[in-house]
């Protein structure tokens, strides 16, 4: 299936809480035949994390290594990354629900040991029934799509240096589009210490903050200003 079809595309669940139809969806995709018919993707699926009442849904691209091992989005450094991010946003874990647009870790020929790699078109074409059904049963108040992975995949386009920092509209839910935390992690480690990057996700999120109707007080509002 070709991404633009997959977007058409939506899984029936049954359920009475939206915890409830998100564990029927994720028995569902479990099985995922469009998926496992690929044989590019690995076993184990890598459903979600979080709070199915969540006014905040994080996407990303597909678990990694680290991902894959405790079978839990967002885990590994760029995880840490991430946690990080909503913590300076007054956030837990528990408070946003935490996504992948490939719910399966894409394999790599030979001994993939702990390389990772990031899907390709058809990988997320074969998720993105479920995600787009996560999405229209969570329905949050924002989305935020990490990085220019997850945005293709959700149809907003490529490039996500010229798209971040604006709202696009992903199934009536506005969907902020900034960088990957794997990125951010890149830059730290160049002169400069990232903070083009860093100062660019942080204003991304006040706007995520304001869109979501969080308060957001003059210390955050201060956050990587000179
Ligand atoms: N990167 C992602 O995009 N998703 C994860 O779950 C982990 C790393």
């Amino acid at each position: 299936m070709k991404l633009a079809a997959a977007a058409a595309a939506r899984i029936e669940v049954t359920g009475e809480t939206k915890a409830e139809k998100l564990a029927a969806l994720a028995s569902i995709a479990e099985k995922s035949p469009e998926a496992r018919a690929l044989g590019t993707l690995r076993e184990t699926m890598v459903f979600a994390v979080g709070n199915p009442e969540a006014q905040i849904l994080f996407i990303g691209e597909a678990p990694g290594f680290e991902e894959e091992r405790q079978q839990e989005p967002f885990v590994g450094p760029a995880g840490q990354k991430l946690t990080g991010i909503l913590k300076a946003m007054g956030l837990e874990r528990r408070d946003v629900y935490i996504s992948n647009i490939c719910k399966f870790r894409p394999a790599m020929e030979g001994n993939q040991g702990t390389s990772n790699r990031a899907p390709n078109d058809a990988e997320m074409a074969s998720c993105l029934p479920y995600v787009l059904t996560e999405i229209s049963i969570i329905q949050p108040k924002v989305i935020v799509a990490l990085g220019g992975v997850a945005c293709k995949g959700l149809g907003i386009g490529e490039g996500v240096m010229r798209l971040r920092g604006r709202f696009y509209d992903v199934q009536g839910i506005p969907t902020m589009v900034t960088y990957h935390p794997s990125y951010i992690l890149r830059e730290e480690k160049l002169a400069g210490g990232g903070i083009r990057a860093k100062r660019e996700c942080w204003e991304d999120m006040m706007k995520v903050m304001e869109k979501a109707g969080m308060p957001i007080n003059d210390k955050q509002r201060g956050y990587f200003q000179k």
